[in-house]
């Protein structure tokens, strides 16, 4: 494939001929086709994984309204609801560019998603901006924030009450700050007795403390909430790539 550029030479006004410029693109567009399709590619898996986790998530979501006992439909549930945030980071991700993703609107889909737990009782929002982050960032903190907010919901107002969970993101200089500071914050009954954020708990907290300390490389933290009033506050400190 050729590319032909034609200019002509006018000194002084009088037309006294062209200058054609010809350059082999055959490379270039070929590579150019390569990329699209490469792209398309990518998307295409990403659908097809997120279709799949659905799939998952829906077969669980069956067994779990057979199931006879509470305790075994409600850890199906969580199950689900795990299984869940995944599938939004790829459901987002198919419909991307290229593997950064903005992550507020996945924050949002999984906040909307474990407040189902307790529908109107416990007011859940989002203050400040997560921002675009990598794929390889997106799914362990989509994880991540799952397992904590399902912890406050359940744990915090255990016996159905009135309360409220903030996730807060702060980000600072999005070009230049390779931090991302995160709290979710409740005001229900607070931690239990003795409790210790880096030893104590099942699934939940290990699966946060794996994939914070050993996937995203950052900190995570559960204090008792200073003021009067209690609650819990769940602080995460997680490296990001500051953007171009
Ligand atoms: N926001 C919170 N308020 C009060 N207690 C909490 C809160 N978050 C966690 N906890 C306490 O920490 C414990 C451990 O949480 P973890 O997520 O590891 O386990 P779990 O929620 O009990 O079970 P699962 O493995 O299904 O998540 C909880 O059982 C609860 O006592
Ligand atoms: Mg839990």
């Amino acid at each position: 494939m050729i590319q032909l550029r034609a200019i002509p030479l006018k000194p002084k006004g009088t037309r006294i001929g062209s200058l054609v410029l010809l350059r082999d693109v055959t490379e270039l567009r070929r590579r150019e086709r390569e990329l699209i399709t490469k792209d398309a590619t990518i998307r295409e898996i990403h659908h097809r994984v997120k279709n799949n986790l659905q799939t998952v998530a829906a077969l669980l979501r069956l067994q779990a309204r057979r199931m006879d006992s509470e305790h075994g439909r409600e850890a199906l549930n969580e199950a689900v609801r795990r299984v869940g945030s995944i599938a939004i980071v790829h459901e987002t991700l198919s419909q991307n560019l290229d593997e950064r993703v903005e992550f507020d609107e996945i924050a949002d889909r999984v906040i909307a998603m474990v407040a189902e737990i307790s529908p109107g009782k416990v007011e859940c929002r989002r203050t400040g901006r997560f921002g675009v982050l990598d794929a390889e960032v997106a799914t362990p903190l989509s994880m991540v924030l799952t397992e904590v907010l399902q912890n406050a919901l359940e744990h915090a107002f255990p016996a159905g009450e009135r309360g409220s969970v903030e996730v807060s993101a702060v980000r600072g200089d999005p070009r230049t700050d390779s931090r991302l500071l995160i709290t979710v914050q409740d005001d229900g009954r607070g931690l239990p007795e003795g409790f210790d954020a880096q030893r104590t708990g099942n699934l939940g907290l290990q699966i946060v403390r794996t994939l914070v300390e050993g996937e995203l490389g950052g900190t995570f933290d559960m204090l008792p909430v200073p003021e009067p009033g209690q609650g819990t506050r769940v602080v995460l400190d997680i490296p990001v790539r500051a953007q171009k």
